[in-house]
């Protein structure tokens, strides 16, 4: 069975939904790669750091005090410091910066270097935009999900008002179109596909179908795998 499933891709395109029922199908452990970068941001905001400032911000990467608890839904719920954060981590004044932060490179590296930690110990599902390309470069699956803007937008608006913030879609659609060009011309680890990943496009599909399209993979990954093992007998 392949351990490490490797999902990247743009803001709103479906990962975080389809990458936690993967990994509960799976019993894996799923990782939101993006709540590290947004828990970074949320701290600095809250201590008014400079978000310019490498040193201060890779130390906060490095020793903030992120929790995560799986809830009774399945839901991961974050806390730093005890103080549940879930809605906070997705606020506007995050969405609006944390893309400023994520494009440090010695952020990156403290993030990274967790997150390759985490994965050393079992089976893993994380999401992200550099995870099949650098974080987990030998995973088994990869797969890059995309999306149309205008759907991205909307799933983006829908999620920030199950949140409890209410925003006019031009300024999702403002904060969507940023956030692809920050994370797309970033030069330290920018968001990109995998040579080897595979492209889904979820623009018309519900999150099952993407969910049973990727399952489908990982089997075939499994069989190959399977095969390859075999042929050294
Ligand atoms: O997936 P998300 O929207 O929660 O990600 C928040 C931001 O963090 C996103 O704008 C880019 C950044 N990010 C990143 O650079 N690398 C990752 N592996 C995950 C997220």
């Amino acid at each position: 069975m392949p351990k490490q499933i490797a999902i990247d891709g743009p803001a709103g395109s479906g990962k975080s939904t389809v990458a936690r029922q993967i990994a509960r199908k799976l019993g894996y452990l799923y990782i939101d790669t993006g709540a590290l970068y947004r828990a970074v941001t949320l701290i600095a905001l809250r201590r008014d750091n400079d978000l310019n400032d490498p040193t201060v911000l890779a130390d906060l990467a490095g020793s903030m005090p992120l929790e995560v608890k799986m809830k009774a839904d399945g839901q991961p719920a974050y806390f730093i410091a005890g103080e549940e954060v879930t809605d906070e981590l997705r606020s506007p004044e995050v969405n609006g910066k944390v893309s400023e932060v994520a494009q440090i490179a010695a952020v990156r590296k403290q993030v990274t270097q967790k997150l390759q930690t985490l994965a050393g110990r079992k089976g893993i599902v994380m999401d992200g935009r550099d995870i099949g390309t650098v974080v987990l470069p030998n995973a088994e699956v990869k797969v890059f999900l995309e999306a149309d803007l205008s759907t991205r937008v909307k799933r983006r608006q829908q999620e920030l008002q199950s949140r409890g913030f209410f925003l006019p879609t031009a300024a999702v659609e403002e904060e969507v179109r940023q956030r692809d060009l920050t994370d797309s011309a970033r030069s330290e680890a920018p968001l990109k596909r995998a040579a080897d990943a595979h492209i889904i496009d979820t623009t018309h599909l519900s999150p099952d179908a993407v969910v049973d399209a990727i399952i489908a993979l990982i089997k075939r990954q499994k069989k190959s795998t399977r095969q390859k093992e075999g042929d050294c007998f």
